[in-house]
């Protein structure tokens, strides 16, 4: 076996190893914002804890996409231009999933940019943060087809495993998202809202989506 694996370039293990790790990382920042934007775990966390969490997972996740697509531009099996990296669907293998994970990289974009800028944008900020939160969620979904057209272990049990529970996780949050209002519109709210809150809490509701 370790004959095997010491004839693959340790650039293609890497890749698999960093784009499986963006993608965990992806699940963990969607499940986070969920969190908190539900506070589903009620007092077990607080929201400032969750958001500092929420942005470490992001940065991380960002960090990790960003070593997955430079790896691909030195593997000296299939060798990626940046073009073919950035243009999604223009890449010389596999275009259509090779694509979709250079569509996934995109939607991730907007939020960090406006997330920088919002102070700056004022009211606006607030609104396109929250639109680009959303194109930032549904990226997910893509990431994931991704994975699933593109990945050679993604047809493993380990792997069909670790789908089956992300996509659980995730589905599951979706539906608390529904049906769980957020804490502001819930009955105790009045009493909550009658408690002057610090401006870190403040933000960390603001922030939530
Ligand atoms: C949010 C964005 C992305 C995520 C979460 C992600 C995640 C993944 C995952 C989980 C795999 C499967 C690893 C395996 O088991 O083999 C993979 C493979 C791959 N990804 Fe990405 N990826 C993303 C973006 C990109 C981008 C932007 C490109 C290039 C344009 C890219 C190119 C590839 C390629 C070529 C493979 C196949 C590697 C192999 O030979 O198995 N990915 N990616």
């Amino acid at each position: 076996m370790f004959d095997a694996l010491s004839s693959v370039p340790w650039t293609w293990l890497a890749i698999r190893a960093t784009g499986i790790t963006a993608w965990g990382l992806l699940t963990a920042v969607v499940i986070w914002g969920i969190l908190l934007k539900t506070r589903l775990l009620g007092k077990l966390a607080t929201p400032q804890g969750l958001l500092v969490m929420h942005r470490w997972l992001s940065a991380l996740a960002l960090g990790f996409l960003a070593l997955h697509m430079g790896l691909l531009m030195i593997d000296p099996v299939v060798r990626f231009s940046p073009t073919q990296i950035l243009i999604p669907f223009t890449a010389p293998w596999q275009p259509l999933a090779v694509g979709l994970g250079a569509l996934a990289f995109w939607m991730l974009i907007p939020v960090s940019v406006v997330g920088r800028l919002r102070t700056r944008l004022g009211k606006a900020g607030n609104t396109w943060f929250r639109r680009t939160h959303l194109i930032a969620y549904a990226a997910w979904p893509v990431a994931t087809a991704h994975y699933v057209l593109a990945g050679t272990d993604a047809l493993a049990a380990w792997s069909i495993a670790l789908l089956i529970a992300a996509t659980s996780l995730i589905v599951f949050a979706l539906l608390a998202r529904g049906f769980v209002p957020p804490p502001s519109r819930r009955a105790t709210a009045p009493v909550r809202s009658a408690v002057p809150q610090p401006p870190a809490l403040v933000e960390a509701g603001n922030s939530a989506h």
